[in-house]
Parts: C-alpha cells; sequence; structure tokens
C-alpha cells in the first residue's frame, strides 16, 4: 500500500491548489465513500416510496419487511466500531443536534445549573443556555488550565466548578480549538460521585482517537461521522445508556414519538439518509487501510507538526503528548495579533493569498492555529503554514490590513 501523504490527496475531493490543514472543521469525504453514498441515493431513486417507507426505518406501510431496517444495520455497523451495541445508538445530523436532543429532554428544574466550559463548543454551549433559559436553570463555566500540564489538573479544574446546583455536565471528548483530548472518564467518574450527569461532546472523536463508549461512564455521548471517520455530510451520532433512553426526544417529532429510542430517532420525517447509510462503507474503507495505522500516522503528523511549528515561530507548545490527537493547537508569534479581527485577518491571508486552509482563532489575547493531520497530509504542508504564517507577521508589521480574495 501508498504511504500516507501528499500522494492521498488524489483519492479525496480536494482542490490540488490548496493546503488543507483543517479536516476537523467540516470534515471531507474520501472519494470511494462518495461513490458509495451515491449508489445508495440511485438505489433510493429507483423506489424511493418503497426504500423510504418500507425498507429504512421499523415505522412501516404495508407489511413488515423481512430484513431489519436499512437505518439499524448501518447503526449496527457504527456501533461494532465504537465498541457498543447498535440498540444504544441512533443517528442525528450532526452533534449539535444530538447535544439538543438531550438538553431539551433532560428535567432541568428552575435553581439548577448546566456545567460547562471554556474550552467548550459555543454552539453547543448555546444550546445549553438555550435550555436552561426556558426552565429557570443557569449555566455555569469551569475556566480550563491553559496552557494544559497534565491530564489531572483538566479533572481537578473541572470538579471544582461543581456546584451543589449542578445536575448536568457537558464534557468534550475532544476540544474544538484547543484540540485537547480531555480525560472523559476520569471526569465522568468524578461527576457521577456527586450525582451529576455526564454528556460527552465527542464531535471530534470518532475514527481520530480508539473509541469505546461505553467504557468512558458517561449517560450520553454525540459525535461526529462526517469529521474523522470519513462518512459523509452530515452524519452524527447519539448514544445513551440504556438507563437513560427512556424519555429521550429528538429535537423533531415524529412518528415514532414513545415508540422507543430507536425508532423516535430514525425517522424524524423525510429526508436524505444517505450520509448515514454510507457509513459502513467509510468503516469498510478505514479498516482496509488499517484503523490503528490510519489514526497513528494522523497523530504523529499532528504531534510532530505542532513542534515544527512551534520552533519555526518560537512559540511555546509543551501540550502533553496523550493529550494530543490527531489535531494540535499552537501559539501564533505575538507578531501576528491578538484579537479576533487579527485572527480572522490571517486566516483570510494564508488561504487568499497562500492558499493554506487552516483554523486560527484568539483564546486569552493570543492567536492560535490549530491543525489537523489527516493521511492526505504531510509535513511539508506543515512547513508551508510555517512560511506563511512568518510573511503574515511581515506584512502585519508593515501596516498592510488588507486581504485580496479571488
Ligand atoms: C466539540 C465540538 N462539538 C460540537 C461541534 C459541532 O459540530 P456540528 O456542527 O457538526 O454539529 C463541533 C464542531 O467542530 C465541535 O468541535
Amino acid at each position: 500500500m501508498r504511504e500516507f501523504g501528499r500522494a492521498w490527496r488524489a483519492e479525496w475531493p480536494l482542490d490540488p491548489n490548496v493546503i488543507y490543514l483543517n479536516h476537523g472543521t467540516v470534515g471531507v469525504t474520501p472519494n470511494r465513500v462518495l461513490a458509495a453514498q451515491q449508489a445508495i441515493r440511485d438505489d433510493i431513486e429507483r423506489q424511493p416510496s418503497r426504500y423510504l417507507l418500507r425498507e429504512l426505518t421499523s415505522i412501516v406501510v404495508g407489511r413488515p419487511p423481512a430484513a431489519e431496517p436499512r437505518m439499524r444495520q448501518a447503526a449496527n455497523a457504527v456501533a461494532a466500531f465504537l465498541g457498543t451495541r447498535g440498540d444504544d445508538l441512533v443517528f442525528v445530523d450532526n452533534a449539535t443536534t444530538g447535544a439538543n436532543a438531550v438538553l431539551r429532554s433532560f428535567p432541568l428544574e428552575p435553581g439548577d445549573e448546566i456545567l460547562v466550559t471554556d474550552l467548550g463548543y459555543g454552539g453547543v454551549t448555546q444550546a445549553a443556555a438555550f435550555a436552561a433559559r426556558e426552565r429557570g436553570a443557569s449555566v455555569r463555566t469551569a475556566v480550563m488550565p491553559y496552557p494544559v500540564r497534565s491530564a489531572g489538573e483538566l479533572v481537578d479544574a473541572f470538579v471544582a466548578a461543581i456546584g451543589p446546583g449542578t445536575r448536568l455536565a457537558i464534557v468534550d471528548h475532544i476540544t474544538s480549538q484547543s484540540a485537547l483530548v480531555l480525560p472523559v472518564a476520569d471526569i465522568a467518574a468524578a461527576c457521577r460521585a456527586r450525582g451529576v450527569a455526564v454528556l460527552a461532546d465527542g464531535a471530534h472523536a470518532p475514527g481520530a482517537i480508539p473509541l469505546d463508549i461505553p467504557s468512558l461512564g458517561v449517560d450520553w455521548y454525540v459525535a461526529n461521522l462526517h469529521k474523522w471517520m470519513w462518512v459523509p455530510r452530515s452524519s452524527g451520532i447519539l448514544w445513551a445508556s440504556p438507563a437513560r433512553q427512556q424519555g429521550l426526544h429528538p429535537p423533531v417529532i415524529s412518528w415514532g414519538l414513545d415508540q422507543g429510542f430507536a425508532a423516535e430517532f430514525d425517522l424524524p420525517g423525510t429526508r436524505d439518509p444517505s450520509p448515514h447509510l454510507a457509513a459502513p462503507a467509510a468503516i469498510a474503507m478505514m479498516r482496509e487501510l488499517g484503523v490503528e495505522a490510519v489514526q497513528r500516522y494522523n497523530h504523529t503528523l499532528a504531534w510532530t507538526g505542532a513542534k515544527h511549528l512551534a520552533s519555526a515561530w518560537g512559540t511555546p507548545f509543551d501540550t502533553p503528548e496523550p493529550l494530543v490527537g490527531t489535531m494540535a493547537t499552537v501559539p501564533l508569534p505575538e507578531t501576528a495579533g491578538r484579537t479576533d479581527d487579527d485572527a480572522s485577518r490571517v486566516r483570510d491571508w494564508l488561504l487568499f493569498e497562500d492558499g493554506i486552509e487552516v483554523q486560527v482563532h484568539a483564546f486569552r489575547g493570543r492567536l492560535h492555529a490549530r491543525i489537523c493531520a489527516q493521511i492526505y497530509n504531510s509535513l511539508d504542508d506543515i512547513s508551508c503554514l510555517a512560511t506563511g504564517v512568518r510573511s503574515c507577521s511581515l506584512r502585519r508589521a508593515a501596516g498592510d490590513s488588507s486581504v485580496v480574495t479571488p
């Protein structure tokens, strides 16, 4: 088999003129999986009513189908990949939808608190704020140590923020901008001991790191398959421990109401189910390439790439290696700026002038770049970013605030 690296870009639909270091943001699907999805769409279009009303879910018109519903077959394949049972896992459009389902179903009462962290994903934190607002509850934010020196200090900061009113905690498995693999199992154990329910947000985890959901000891786990598991957009999952499935409703209620966890989520009205149904094809491809080999390559490239950038920019990167998955976040030189506007300008400069797509953000008064490593990337891509950021700093020093868009 070919070595992973730039040559693999031909297997993905990416623009060959752009260095893509942003795999984690919205995912990219390999050509082969897109072809499998198209075959599913073609199959649907041959007999749409039959496929969608008789074969897709357990809620059917006419006589009961002989085979297991197609959504359940796909869910079983994904569940096996993630160490769990198909009965405990449903598809949702994305991690945000899964988090909304949990937040809107959780019996919050006036005075209750939802605990989030300041490393958490903004969209999910907003959903928590909305659920709290509707019930007279509130959101408390744990301020996490950053930069991080150990997993233990993350657990301590989280646990210290649990208050007497905390009923539900949201913990990211892999944080979005800071790209840290949080010690979810340890945090969940501490929450459980204090009677706090835990929703883990694993948007970036499936396919990126080894994952066995039940072993984490959380109550719910939401994730995206369209980021690191190579499944077409949009495909997410919601896993619920058996004890938490009763009373858990999707944000969109349809025919499956009160007919069980899977039935309720499998049919949120008419939609294109092909992303979810293509998940087995993505799993097959990753297995063929070697799940461990893919994850090892991506992790090593993220880790060595981050070290390379820090050394090129003269900035600190001391994140312990076990807290790094397939993404890594490195501080930019102070000369690159410090505000959200500076971050946007650097990001625009990199894309429109250097052809590099990478996430750049401001956090605690400093700009950071988050690199994503996927098997189509190589260290050369990261070297281009090192040079690109240096020239952004020079442009800024020369007072250039323009961005030339194509
Ligand atoms: C930690 C985390 N949660 C949730 C999301 C939202 O993902 P989606 O927009 O696919 O729901 C992201 C997206 O990057 C994320 O990083």
